[in-house]
């Protein structure tokens, strides 16, 4: 079979650290055979770094390239939706970062482009891929936890705020450019990988808090013109007797916090580190997993197993024809929905339904350069 070959759309931090490299460990399966950045100089030292023959400094000129079946979209987070779009629109397969889009409405129309062009909508969404994901829904399919019907979301950073901490750049903590603070930079990792496993259930009802109380470094907030939440509390009620609660921190004044966990009527996971939780003959048990024993099987006995196990590989697997894409792109929709419930109830300092969020959704798409010319 044909190597699937790829434009990447996007050459800054995320796309240096994990798609180029991804890419790399599926090369004898996808070939990266353009890329784009405004930026000559990063785009200059993005090929370099990968050997990538083709550069494009405006995204309307990578995507008229016909060699390229797919896109992979590394832009800021109110550029994914406009780019997905119009790349689809032009015949590409897209893989977007998360969040999927800086709102529900530039969201959902993503999907729809991705259901009126006919092509493959794929969000990153890191967590789905663990090997406590890939037992956690195994326990879940068997029955085994019973009833689900409380999930707990969590993230801890003790001291971590993008550039004023010291890590990542500046237009992670601008609301104007990535939409929000730790809900948006990792808690769509957690919330979404609980709707993955549990069935991926539309919320209903949603109450939430963020905060920022913690200083930080004044230069840095200066410069960047920091104004986003570094801490979120929340609580999402999906109807039918089923909730999670979440916390997200970026900053806090606590060692520790538990990881996310999925409790039912038979048993219960905790996902980060992965433990099982069981009452068997009146006993309760607390069991763990060996993660080296079900990586080496996988790989070996089970290889069909390893196109669940990365994001990418998963990716390239469902271009390949080698299995279906996840629904990533509906469970980043209705992770989408549960952010903006969160701060939608914030800002109205009350508990939201998410009809009314539906309702009240406005697009928050910015200018993309070089998008349509
Ligand atoms: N950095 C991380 O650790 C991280 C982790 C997970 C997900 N993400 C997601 O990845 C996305 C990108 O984040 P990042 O940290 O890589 O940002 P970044 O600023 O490092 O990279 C974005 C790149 O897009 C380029 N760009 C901007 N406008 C353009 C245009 N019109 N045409 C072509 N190129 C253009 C910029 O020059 C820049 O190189 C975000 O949605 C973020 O949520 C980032």
């Amino acid at each position: 079979m044909e190597k699937v070959k790829v434009g990447i759309i996007g050459c800054g931090v995320i796309a240096r650290l994990t798609h180029g490299p991804e890419y790399k460990k599926l090369s004898d399966r996808v070939e990266i055979v353009a890329a784009c950045d405004i930026i000559k100089e990063k785009l200059d030292s993005y090929c370099d770094l990968h050997e990538i023959p083709k550069r494009y400094t405006k995204i309307s000129d990578l995507l008229a390239d016909k060699e390229i079946q797919a896109v992979d979209v590394c832009l800021h987070n109110n550029m994914h939706s406009p780019v997905a779009i119009e790349a689809m629109r032009r015949g590409k397969d897209v893989y977007s970062e998360k969040p999927m889009a800086g709102s529900y409405v530039d969201a959902v129309a993503m999907i729809e482009a991705s259901k009126k062009y006919g092509r493959k909508l794929h969000v990153q969404l890191a967590q789905l891929y663990s090997a406590s994901s890939f037992v956690a829904k195994r326990l879940i399919e068997n029955g085994d936890l019973g009833k689900i019907y409380h999930m707990r979301s969590t993230g801890f950073r003790r001291r971590g705020r993008p550039y004023v901490d010291g890590y990542g750049e500046k237009e992670f903590v601008s609301s104007k450019v990535a939409g929000g603070g730790a809900l948006l930079d990792m808690g769509v990792y957690h919330i979404s990988q609980l709707l993955y496993l549990t069935g991926n259930m539309k919320p209903v009802r949603v109450v939430g808090n963020t905060y920022q109380e913690i200083d930080m470094d004044p230069k840095r907030k200066e410069i960047s013109g920091y104004d986003v939440e570094e801490l979120i509390t929340g609580m999402i009620d999906f109807g039918g007797g089923v909730t999670m609660d979440m916390i997200e921190s970026w900053a806090m004044n606590l060692d520790n916090l538990e990881g996310s966990s999925i409790i039912g009527s038979k048993g219960g996971v905790r996902l980060s580190p992965f433990s099982y939780h069981f009452t068997k003959h009146d006993v309760v048990f607390n069991a763990t997993m060996d993660e080296t024993d079900l990586n080496f099987r996988s790989s070996t006995v089970y290889p069909e197993q390893m196109f669940y196990r990365s994001s990418q590989g998963h990716w390239a697997a469902a271009l390949r024809g080698e299995c279906e894409l996840l629904p990533t792109a509906e469970i980043a929709l209705n992770t989408q929905l549960i952010q903006e419930s969160l701060y939608l109830s914030n800002k109205l300092g009350r508990q939201v339904t998410t009809d009314e969020v539906i309702a009240s959704s406005v697009s928050k798409n910015t200018e993309v350069v070089g998008l349509y010319e």
